[in-house]
């Protein structure tokens, strides 16, 4: 299959649009930018469309997909019994980057989007792009990140395509994303509001709209059955072992010589501060801001699959508001591993 990449901006009409929405009224699949991730995007009620996204990222099919809808007025032709606590958060946070687990209505969705659940994560996503393409479909569209399973999200039209050429029609290019990493994910069915996957929305800013929230560590939510079922898989991962580091000069610089010691070429993920340090190759997390980080995360990662290098060292960053976000993603890609001379 020929993968055509065309580039368009949300704010204006475009052909690639009409192209889209007639792929996807087919039954095929297509790529958009969200302000998250690129997502791969199918009609959430027809199950070959379905079958179709899992298939193009080799994803095990027991992980259930994310439906992206363009306006509110869709939300209730799929969902039903919302709290108040559900109701507040989307109109507080949407269109953003913020998915909510709600009660799925039998028989209106594929089967194979929620993975056999009883329960549906809805997210309406702000960016122009998504939203043109959603509004001008008027279909559900279910979304996994567009990046082959396990590997980091993509974060730019051309990551996409490294992953899925070949194996998808069509690429809506719309730039690069503008935070980085995936939604916030949120259980507003149980009884205590629960975040399953920090992002952009902070716990922070749920409870200040709907009060307390519980956010699980990444070890609490090992030990317990995994509710975001895509937790429990190897993810965000370049090829050579990931270590997470102190964001510290002196620590980085000799741990890099340690390892230069031992033969092992080394990536370095790190703020521009850590630039002069005698890494084999560096790739930067901007100023190191929370900001910055979660938009340089996944693109580092990837590029360290162009190098050859042994290990990887990826500073840390503390986990206040979206620093939990990056911090999530960064242990999963390192294996909960940490570089210690
Ligand atoms: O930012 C995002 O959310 C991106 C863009 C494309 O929208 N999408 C994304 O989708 O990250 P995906 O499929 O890579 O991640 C979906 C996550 C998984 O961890 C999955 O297990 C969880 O959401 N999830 C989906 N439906 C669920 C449900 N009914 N109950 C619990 N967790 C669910
Ligand atoms: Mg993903």
């Amino acid at each position: 299959m020929e993968t055509k990449r065309v580039i368009v901006d949300g704010k204006v009409a475009d052909p690639a649009f009409d192209e889209a929405v007639a792929l996807l009224k087919a039954g095929q699949v297509v790529a958009f930018p969200t302000e998250t991730v690129y997502g791969l995007g199918g009609v959430a009620t027809n199950d070959e469309a379905v079958a179709g996204i899992y298939a193009a990222k080799g994803r095990p099919s027991d992980n259930p997909l994310i439906v992206h809808i363009g306006a509110f007025e869709q939300l209730d032709r799929y969902v039903m019994d919302l709290s108040d606590k559900a109701k507040a958060c989307m109109k507080a946070f949407w269109p953003g980057p913020l998915t909510v687990i709600c009660k799925v209505k039998p028989g209106t969705l594929s089967n194979k989007v929620t993975a056999g659940l009883d329960t549906v994560g809805i997210r309406m996503p702000n960016h122009p792009v998504a939203l043109r393409l959603l509004r001008q479909l008027d279909e559900p569209v279910a979304a996994p990140s567009a990046n082959t399973s396990g590997k980091p999200s993509p974060t730019e039209g051309v990551h996409v395509e490294e992953d899925l050429t070949g194996r998808i029609p069509l690429i809506l290019d719309g730039g690069a994303t503008g935070i980085g990493v995936e939604s916030t994910v949120i259980d507003l069915t149980l009884d205590t509001p629960t975040i399953l996957r920090p992002g952009g929305i902070t716990k922070e800013m749920f409870e200040s709209v709907i009060g307390p929230v519980i956010e699980p560590t990444h070890i609490e939510q090992k030990a317990g059955a995994p509710k975001a079922p895509g937790m429990k898989y190897t993810h965000y991962a370049p090829d050579a072992p990931v270590y997470q580091i102190a964001c510290d000069v002196d620590v980085v610089t000799r741990a890099v010589a340690t390892l230069h010691a031992e033969g092992k070429k080394v990536a370095l993920l790190a703020p521009d501060a850590f630039s002069d340090i005698d890494s084999d190759w560096f790739f930067t997390f901007g100023d190191g801001s929370h900001a910055q980080m979660a938009a340089h995360l996944y693109d580092a990662l990837r590029a360290c699959n162009a190098t050859d290098a042994d290990i990887v060292l990826a500073t840390i960053t503390d986990k206040s508001d979206v620093g939990s976000a990056i911090m999530n993603r960064l242990e999963k890609s390192a294996g909960g591993r940490f570089y210690e001379a």
